[in-house]
């Protein structure tokens, strides 16, 4: 007999009863996505006046900085926290040591400061990872064929410091080097920068589902290989706690998981191991899949996006960073997905 078995059983027990009615079922929801759980990716560009549709990306655009401020506006209009910017670097800007990403006038230094002068309370969270700055798309050093450890810590180090002075919020790892964080952490503090906020890619896999990420700021077609020696094994689950264990020892003060809807259990694992503040990326794979199947009419994308969100809090997630945001946003209000 299963515990269960003491709580009551049909037909006594009806569990349809509290699903009868719409305000029952309010009343009994374990869990709600609200707009305060949304981190919204938003991808840069050069140029002036720029709005260039990503292809295998619906929805999503590449924007010029001067644009900026309009997304950032949106995106406190709409309620949404944080915004997490993304550049696609000018082919002639890439190098094999990805230098452009120490440039002080870098897309995203510049975009930092765009979005903080016209909407100062909205969170800004940067990647530090070298891939759209490299030739290669690797998102470290890239010697003989082999991603160097120590060597790019030191370029990623600097990076975070960077984007600190630009003033971001919050600076995120997603290379999956092994000590960037106690790196960064130092580096930060020596810098005076001991408010801004780690939120380390801690349990970051090697996915086939940062295809349409890839496209958007052109590392995709260069990739020289696989990601397999730094991001982790799709395989494994406990790896990825060690993995947060190290980060949090480090200094991070909020972790990641990602991909999103196809590791919701690590998602879970996480979250009730640690109990730290736990985040999950819906990734642009993930998105696009909903995206296509909503426009080839095989799907209603508003009720599988707003199911695929709430997926992520009822696994223990904290928040998510969904290209969907501002989509979500106004769902929220319009209460679809209830
Ligand atoms: C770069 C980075 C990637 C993503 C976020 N940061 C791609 C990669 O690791 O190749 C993927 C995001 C997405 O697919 O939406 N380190």
């Amino acid at each position: 007999m299963s515990q269960f078995a003491t709580y009551g059983s049909y037909p006594t027990t009806r569990l349809r009863r509290n699903r009868a009615d719409h305000w029952t079922r309010r009343l009994v929801a374990e869990t709600r996505l609200t707009v305060d759980d949304l981190i919204w990716p938003i991808f840069l560009t050069e140029g002036s006046g720029v709005r260039e549709p990503v292809a295998s990306m619906p929805g999503v655009d590449r924007v010029s900085v001067d644009v900026v401020p309009d997304l950032a506006a949106l995106a406190v209009q709409n309620g949404i926290p944080a915004v997490a910017p993304f550049p696609n670097t000018p082919e002639a800007l890439r190098t094999p040591d990805g230098t452009e990403a120490l440039n002080p006038d870098n897309l995203m230094c510049r975009a930092i400061r765009a979005i903080k002068a016209v909407a100062p309370d909205l969170g800004v969270i940067t990647d530090v990872a070298l891939d759209p700055y490299t030739t290669h798309g690797h998102d470290g050093l890239l010697v003989d064929g082999v991603i160097l450890n120590d060597e790019t810590l030191a370029l990623l180090t600097q990076q975070a410091v960077l984007l600190a002075a630009a003033g971001t919020d919050v600076v995120a790892p997603s290379d999956m080097m092994d000590g960037r964080i106690g790196s960064i952490r130092q580096a930060l503090d020596d810098g005076g920068h001991t408010g801004v906020r780690i939120l380390s890619y801690a349990a970051k896999y090697a996915s086939a589902f940062y295809g349409p990420f890839r496209d958007a700021v052109g590392s995709g077609v260069k990739l020289a290989g696989d990601k397999k020696t730094y991001q982790m094994d799709p395989a494994n689950s406990d790896e990825a706690l060690r993995e947060v264990a190290f980060d949090l020892q480090e200094g991070a003060d909020m972790v990641m998981v990602k991909p999103g809807i196809i590791y919701l259990d690590i998602v879970r694992r996480v979250r009730e191991t640690f109990a730290v503040p736990t985040f999950a990326y819906h990734v642009s794979g993930e998105y696009a899949m909903l995206r296509a199947a909503g426009q080839a009419g095989w799907l209603n994308y508003d009720r599988s996006l707003m199911e695929t969100l709430l997926a992520f809090k009822r696994a223990g997630a904290s928040g998510v960073l969904t290209y969907a945001a501002l989509d979500a946003a106004r769902l929220l209000r319009e209460g679809i997905g209830k």
